[in-house]
């Protein structure tokens, strides 16, 4: 094996490899505290700041609305607490098809009352909020790119049908797979809070941030110094925060020739497996989807087997979210969509980057025609 071909860029993404200079001065030459009253703290607050106003800049927010986190679980947890904040017994409106950073918080703090949005087979989630508290609920929390099988939801379309149908509560868009990869604008989306991880966009991990449209009306859920408005203590994570911000501009300048780019790899995968007896789609083609993320299924081995197998010829894929990566038959996505694999069969979830070549794309399909001389028997 001579090259990997790493397809597993929804997991996450290798940095953008200039940006370690920037690492190298936060840490090196800027690395004071930016409470620090000394200048050298003082350098490092206007780096943050001028980081906060460049990432509020990019998505249509201004810069007291940007909260820094470790990453979009933080963010997700911090956005659910504060809906549990207001009601001793939180409504709370969701789909099936999200991240469980998101699931997981929905069923500690409102798992009396969680209404789960229906979806069809492609993963579009319904905006029709029937049979359901919608008035009286705290938060509707939706993905807007879902991480498994890359469908893109309609989400401002579900915010202004949530409206007209009496919600008053906040509507929060986990946009981790959406943010420099499609255009992101939250004054358009009219969402109340957004999320992201730098890691999925080739920042650096453990770093993210949220937006909220009306920041005095969050809390804390972590105590302790000042930071973050008050919102988020902790002393600032000042590479990470100066890197992620570097690299969703980059993300978001060649956002166009990135798409272009994964369109038609994404489309040369979908023509072999169309073409192919042992592989499927998992949702339509014409479903609107990220060029980002594929998810194909196989009958040729059960995941686990066909991901190493792959492995062994250099491809690194996984079958879906991290959290259930070699045993998709526990993933709620798929199970939502009516898709959970048999045990005898794989999902795997191909994704790209803009470091993704047209090499890599042609090792998968060569590798693919391995696995069906080795395993069609
Ligand atoms: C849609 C979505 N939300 C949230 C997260 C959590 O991101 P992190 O692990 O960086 O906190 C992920 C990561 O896979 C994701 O894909």
């Amino acid at each position: 094996m001579d090259k990997i071909h790493y397809l597993d860029n929804a997991a996450t993404t290798k940095l953008y490899p200039e940006l370690m200079e920037t690492f190298q001065r936060y840490y090196l030459d800027v690395f004071a505290n930016p409470s620090s009253l000394h200048k050298a703290g003082l350098m490092a607050e206007k780096a943050v700041l001028n980081s906060r106003k460049l990432v509020a800049g990019l998505i249509g927010a201004s810069e007291e609305q940007i909260i820094f986190t470790s990453g979009a679980s933080e963010a997700n947890n911090l956005v659910i607490a504060n809906g549990a904040f207001k009601r001793a017994e939180p409504v709370m409106i969701t789909s099936k098809i999200e991240h469980s950073s998101v699931k997981k918080a929905l069923n500690f703090y409102a798992h009396e009352h969680i209404y789960y949005l229906n979806n069809d087979q492609n993963g579009v989630i319904f905006t029709d909020f029937d049979n359901m508290e919608i008035e009286s609920a705290n938060l509707i929390t939706v993905i807007y790119v879902n991480n498994e099988i890359g469908t893109i939801q309609n989400v401002k379309e579900l915010i202004k049908k949530a409206k007209a149908k009496g919600f008053r509560g906040m509507f929060h868009v986990d946009a981790t797979q959406a943010i420099g990869k499609i255009p992101v604008d939250v004054k358009d989306l009219d969402c109340d809070f957004l999320t992201a991880s730098a890691h999925k966009f080739k920042g650096p991990k453990g770093v993210g941030f949220l937006y909220c449209k009306n920041p005095k009306l969050v809390n804390a859920m972590v105590f302790g110094g000042g930071q973050e408005f008050g919102k988020r203590a902790g002393t600032e994570n000042v590479a990470g925060i100066c890197v992620m911000a570097k690299a969703l501009s980059k993300a978001c300048k060649d956002m166009a020739a990135n798409t272009k780019k994964a369109f038609e790899f994404k489309q040369k995968i979908v023509d072999y497996v169309k073409a192919s007896e042992h592989f499927a789609l998992t949702i339509d083609e014409d479903v609107k989807q990220s060029p980002f993320i594929l998810s194909v299924r196989s009958d040729l081995a059960p995941s686990e087997v066909l991901l190493h197998a792959y492995a062994d010829e250099g491809i690194y894929l996984s079958s879906g979210s991290a959290c259930n990566s070699s045993n998709p038959q526990t993933s709620s996505v798929l199970g939502a969509i009516g898709k959970a694999p048999s045990p005898e069969t794989a999902v795997l979830r191909i994704s790209f980057a803009a470091d993704t070549g047209i090499n890599d794309i042609n090792a998968f399909i060569k590798a693919s025609e391995k696995m069906v001389s080795r395993f069609n028997k």
